[in-house]
């Protein structure tokens, strides 16, 4: 490493220079640095700000709204979301639960007040990225936090160097495409193959997989355990996309070499929030192109003049955060965190399953549901008030923890009855 944790530059010599070993990561610890250090503030201003997202705390609300029983922390969660008619359409934007919408309605007052205090943001910031560490099952450290999904997939795409093979999935999300379609004009070559057939095209060529855990599409899921041994057996890394997954599907972050995540759909985020993670190796391996101010050691000594002097952890591929995004997310994402992936993941499977059941259709275990319908469907479902989503020519029902039984019903009838 060469001071503030950028690799060294012969690491991105060839394209071998990249690949990894042909052995499992070891588990050995990632070098972390002590979390974000704050400066000591007691003002009235800093308070304030933190209010935004404290009082919206998802604990809270699961143990102290009226009707908590604590036996049913998931259907005393849905009180907090008021969708008007039916949504079933996550897999394009989520719903915030209302402590969400007040601490951005809040932020906002506070910001024509005069009354933010920018530093109050390293602790929602750090709120949201163990919000997300939990969730996921890594640790906080090796969290990146920034604006958009394809603002890491660029930063992985950057860091390949010429020659390097990177396989991908036939019609999987541009996000996730197009940085590496770009590398292409240093030499990068991209290899799109049948999801069905992706675990067999890993070969010893291969640099790197890139692929969503579940198709936005359609919601087919990734066979993740096999990309998992496929790539390690042949010295590549994965990168797991898992914006149309994270929260409901719950997979082994911690063996996953690099995962990126949008926090707008399952994670019920405003736009402007998005995830990277990785094993330290991966990681380590990233060149922090886009570093900024909040990359720094310390943040607050970090934001005027030379040495370059970024954080030694994940952070230093963090981006500067956009503060209502954030104020926004974090209620929404310690709510998910405090509900789990498992739980959130049954209930939206059992929908969508039964949702499947009614039209005929096997189960398939995924919360997305596409089908076959025709052109009038989206439009005549929006009608009924049903919210579902036109994609591939075909119509995408997704379910997530805020949907209930009488929803699927509501679907099936406007999708059947003729
Ligand atoms: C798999 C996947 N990745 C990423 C995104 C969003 O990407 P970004 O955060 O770059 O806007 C979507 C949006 O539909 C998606 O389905």
């Amino acid at each position: 490493m060469c001071p503030g944790g950028v690799a060294a530059p012969a690491r991105w010599g060839a394209a071998t220079r990249w690949r990894r070993p042909v052995v499992v990561p070891s588990p050995a610890r990632y070098a972390v640095s002590s979390p974000p250090r704050l400066p000591a503030r007691t003002g009235r201003r800093q308070e304030t700000t933190e209010r935004l997202v404290d009082k919206g705390a998802a604990c809270e609300h699961l143990s102290m709204h009226p009707s908590s029983p604590a036996s049913t922390p998931l259907r005393s969660a849905r009180d907090r979301f008021a969708p008007e008619g039916v949504f079933l359409n996550t897999a394009t934007y989520g719903l915030p639960p209302a402590e969400a919408t007040e601490a951005v309605v809040a932020l906002e007052r506070d910001r024509a007040a005069g009354r933010l205090d920018p530093a109050a943001f390293d602790t929602i910031v750090a709120r949201g990225r163990r919000a997300f560490a939990r969730l996921i099952g890594v640790p906080d450290q090796r969290v990146a936090i920034g604006p958009q999904a394809s603002h890491f997939v660029g930063l992985v795409a950057a860091s390949l160097p010429s020659g390097a093979e990177v396989v991908v999935a036939d019609g999987d999300f541009t996000s996730l495409l197009f940085p590496f379609l770009v590398a292409e004009r240093r030499g990068v070559r991209v290899r799109s193959v049948p999801l069905e057939r992706i675990v067999e095209e890993v070969t010893p060529a291969t640099s790197l997989v890139a692929v969503s855990a579940v198709q936005s599409a359609d919601g087919r899921i990734a066979p993740v355990e096999d990309l998992i041994t496929a790539t390690s057996g042949n010295g590549a890394r994965l990168l797991l996309d898992v914006t149309q997954s994270a929260g409901w599907l719950p997979l082994p972050a911690e063996r996953v070499d690099l995962l990126v995540c949008s926090g707008y759909k399952w994670l019920l985020g405003p736009r402007g929030t998005a995830f990277l993670a990785g094993t330290e190796e991966a990681l380590a391996s990233l060149v922090p192109f886009a570093a900024g101010w909040f990359a720094g050691a310390q943040v607050w000594e970090s934001i005027y003049g030379l040495p370059l002097r970024l954080a030694t952890d994940a952070r230093r591929l963090d981006l500067s955060p956009a503060w209502a995004s954030w104020a926004g997310h974090v209620p929404a994402l310690e709510l998910l965190a405090e509900l789990g992936e498992a739980a959130v993941g049954a209930h939206n499977r059992a929908l969508a399953d039964r949702f499947r059941a009614s039209l005929g259709l096997e189960p398939a275990g995924s919360a997305i549901v596409s089908v076959e319908a025709d052109p009038g469907a989206v439009d005549r479902l929006a009608d009924a008030g049903v919210h579902a989503a036109a994609r591939a020519g075909r119509v995408r029902f997704s379910f997530h923890l805020y949907n209930d039984e009488t929803d699927v019903e509501r679907a099936v009838k406007v999708l059947t009855d003729r």
